[in-house]
């Protein structure tokens, strides 16, 4: 049978590592798709450099639309990314009746309903694998793995660049700012880092698994997003000595106890002796619980050439095998059937549950912590833990560092109003969620 036919829009490190490794691999790829696959035409606006890395065995267009246009091409993998041409042209593929692979969470973030819908009523997929935590088959986990668990929570280190500067900030003891530039030199962060490092990147990929794990729409507008900027070297050492780590989580959780859904993204300390806790570096690991399956931990490389490739490439197998079935006998592209998505509401940030951690800079002397625990208790929060620094040498004041059960954020909200108001506390307090995951 002839090999079915791929053109690629954009050839940069994802593009040249699909490529690359869809030549290397042919033959068993072949073998596991039952036909072959290949990237015929190649669109970029850097057509020379386009050229160097296909040779001949592919055409090379400036103009994406040649690709869209051409009757040859079955799957257009898109690989330009952001929000503004990518769309258009995604929209334009699916409209041309081509099925779609991308890495774009951006734009399935924010766009996914319109670009599912218009798929659907075309007939064609749209597969999105590299989009959440490159090579880590966490789509096809969520999709297909667990389709017979209630997933109960999904929770996942799933920005590189972050987890890379928190692994260096809590070896080194150094701030956020220094190892930011650090890792800018050695290429391991953006020039422009803010998607990153403001936690807009995980907050892309935890709505899109939010949607797989609970079968509602793609809503990045609902996601609450803190990133990294503000964390203090001082509360990753304080939180070790309380046997925690912090890490950048992407948190989607259901809450049956009000019909709603948490979607987050924020610093969270982790015990330490979760295998999640340790995954350092520019690694990613995405724990699911399901109420069948238990906890299960997926675990890789989140970026990179090859490893985005091995996710890309795995779409156009299963497009590949599926392309003649009907397309209501396809898997979904939100794992659950597009007319079964439900509206249960993502809760805002006052509703959602999550013990704390606090870190208040405070006079030393008497009767502070108890003016602190008594708006605490007044709150119905309850204490779990209490570490005071002893205060330097004619310094009079010190840090208390105090672990909280599990309370509503509202609550803690208005409690932490109270304990900024004493006199007795001298800095802004330091206020972190903390998850047991377990
Ligand atoms: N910028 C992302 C990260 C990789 O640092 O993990 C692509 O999603």
């Amino acid at each position: 049978m002839k090999p079915i036919q791929v053109g690629l829009l954009g050839i940069g490190t994802v593009g040249s590592g699909t490529f690359n490794v869809l030549t290397r691999n042919q033959e068993e790829i072949r073998r596991r798709a039952g036909r072959g696959i290949e990237i015929t035409m190649v669109a970029d606006l850097n057509v020379e450099r386009a050229r160097e890395i296909v040779g001949d065995r592919a055409r090379v267009v400036a103009d994406a639309r040649e690709i869209i246009a051409n009757p040859e091409i079955d799957i257009v993998i898109e690989l330009i990314g952001g929000y503004g041409i990518a769309r258009a042209l995604v929209l334009e593929a699916i409209s041309a009746g081509k099925h779609v692979v991308t890495a774009n969470k951006a734009l399935l973030a924010v766009h996914g309903t319109e670009i599912f819908a218009a798929a659907s009523a075309k007939g064609v997929m749209v597969a999105f694998e590299a989009a959440v935590a490159g090579g880590i088959p966490i789509i096809k986990a969520l999709r297909e793995g667990l389709t017979a668990n209630q997933v109960q929570w999904v929770a996942g280190i799933i920005n590189g660049t972050t987890n890379f500067i928190l692994s260096e900030m809590r070896d080194k003891g150094l701030d956020f700012d220094v190892v930011l530039k650090e890792a800018q030199r050695l290429g391991y962060a953006e020039a422009d880092p803010t998607f990153d490092i403001e936690g807009v990147d995980a907050a892309h990929k935890a709505t899109l698994m939010s949607a797989l794990a609970f079968g509602i729409p793609v809503q990045f507008d609902k996601a609450h997003v803190e990133g990294i900027t503000k964390l203090a070297a001082a509360d990753i050492r304080y939180a070790e000595q309380l046997g925690y780590r912090i890490k950048l989580l992407g948190i989607a959780k259901r809450r049956d106890d009000v019909g709603g859904i948490e979607l987050r993204v924020h610093p969270t300390l982790v015990p330490a002796k979760r295998l999640i806790a340790n995954v350092e570096g520019a690694m990613n690991a995405v724990m699911v619980q399901g109420d069948a399956v238990g906890t299960t931990l997926y675990y890789g490389k989140g970026a990179g050439s090859e490893p985005t490739a091995s996710a890309v490439i795995a779409d156009l197998v299963d497009i590949t095998r599926l392309h003649t079935a009907d397309p209501d006998h396809r898997v979904p592209h939100l794992a659950f059937q597009a007319d079964e998505l439900r509206d249960t509401p993502v809760l805002p940030i006052s509703e959602i549950r999550t013990a704390f951690y606090l870190r208040l800079r405070v006079a030393d002397q008497k009767g502070v912590l108890s003016a602190i625990t008594a708006i605490l208790a007044a709150s119905d929060i309850s204490i779990d833990a209490v570490l005071q620094r002893e205060s330097n040498e004619g310094e009079h004041q010190t840090d208390v560092i105090i672990l909280t059960h599990e309370t509503q954020e509202g609550a803690m909200r208005d409690a932490l109003a109270q304990m900024q108001a004493l006199p007795t506390v001298l800095a802004p307090i330091v206020s972190l969620r903390k998850e047991e995951l377990a």
